[in-house]
């Protein structure tokens, strides 16, 4: 491990600190799940007929919602494949360590954090386990209907529509993710949650994030301005590394999250 690294992990460590981690997609990607805008990324490939963005949104559910269905399910179908990594498995180490003075917010609908056993986790872009009525009818957020997943990327058999029609109201039940028009809240998103870990937190440990969302980088303003530690884990330059960069505690820890989130976790106690 780099010197200035282990520095800055063994201040923390010795002063008893909170640690916020805070993932992306890149966590996931050496479980075989691809990113969102690597090269075979969900945000590059998209779907044969709409643009990428277009399809995660309310708007685009609302004209179709059987064609965004069709992609989320087959999305879900990767993720439910897909097993843990090294890289999980450490924040579950580092979980157990730290106990109330660990927090994880991820990015990740894929469950992945959730199915390794971290339990302190918001999931701020919601969860593809999950599903809620599309009308908000006072349904909640309930598991999504068993047997849907995994499916190839033909069209809605009428017995998955009737299956993905809102018990309560009959309505159409939609994903319990966040779509590019929508905004983040409290209630499904954990968004106060998340930035109250921000402005308690001692480290903040970033890991597989390129930054293009909004809360994430928000919850790295408030750590950097309150001067707490910076460790940003990614095989390529993003503006978290620069953050870390240009922080007096920072470091990026260029490599995959498998590569480097084992030694870190230990550094710290884990
Ligand atoms: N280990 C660590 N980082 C990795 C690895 C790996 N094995 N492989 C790739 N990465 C890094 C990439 O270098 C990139 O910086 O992970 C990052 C993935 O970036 P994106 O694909 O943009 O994914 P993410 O940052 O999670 O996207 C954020 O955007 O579209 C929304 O809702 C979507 O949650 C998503 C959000």
């Amino acid at each position: 491990m780099e010197p200035r690294l282990a520095e800055i992990l063994e201040g923390v460590r010795a002063r008893s600190g909170r640690v916020l981690a805070l993932t992306g997609a890149g966590i996931s990607a050496e479980s075989g799940i691809p990113t969102f805008r690597g090269a075979e990324g969900y945000w590059v490939v998209g779907s044969r007929n709409y643009m990428p963005q277009e399809m995660a949104t309310n708007e685009m559910f609302a004209r179709a919602p059987d064609e965004v269905w069709r992609w989320y399910l087959y999305r879900f179908g990767v993720c439910k494949d897909a097993l843990p990594n090294a890289g999980h498995e450490a924040l579950v180490a580092l979980e157990r360590a730290l106990g109330d003075r660990f927090t994880l917010v991820t990015q990740n609908i894929d469950g992945l954090h959730r199915r390794a056993g971290s339990r302190r986790v918001f999931c701020i872009h919601g969860d593809a386990a999950y599903v809620r009525c599309a009308g908000e009818c006072g349904l909640g957020v309930v598991d999504l209907p068993a047997g849907l997943v995994p499916r190839g990327n033909g069209a809605l058999t009428p017995s998955e529509r009737e299956a993905l029609r809102c018990p309560r109201c009959k309505g159409w039940l939609r994903p319990h993710v966040l779509w590019f028009d929508e905004y983040y809240d409290e209630e499904h998103y954990r968004m106060d949650s998340a930035l109250r870990a921000a402005g308690a937190a001692d480290l903040l440990l970033v890991v597989g994030t390129s930054g293009a969302t909004n809360l994430p980088m928000q919850i790295g303003q408030l750590a950097y301005r309150r001067g707490a530690a910076l460790v940003d884990v990614n095989p390529e330059e993003n503006p978290f590394a620069e953050m870390a960069s240009f922080s007096r505690s920072g470091f990026f820890a260029r490599g995959s999250a498998c590569e480097r989130l084992p030694e870190i976790v230990r550094a710290l106690g884990a």
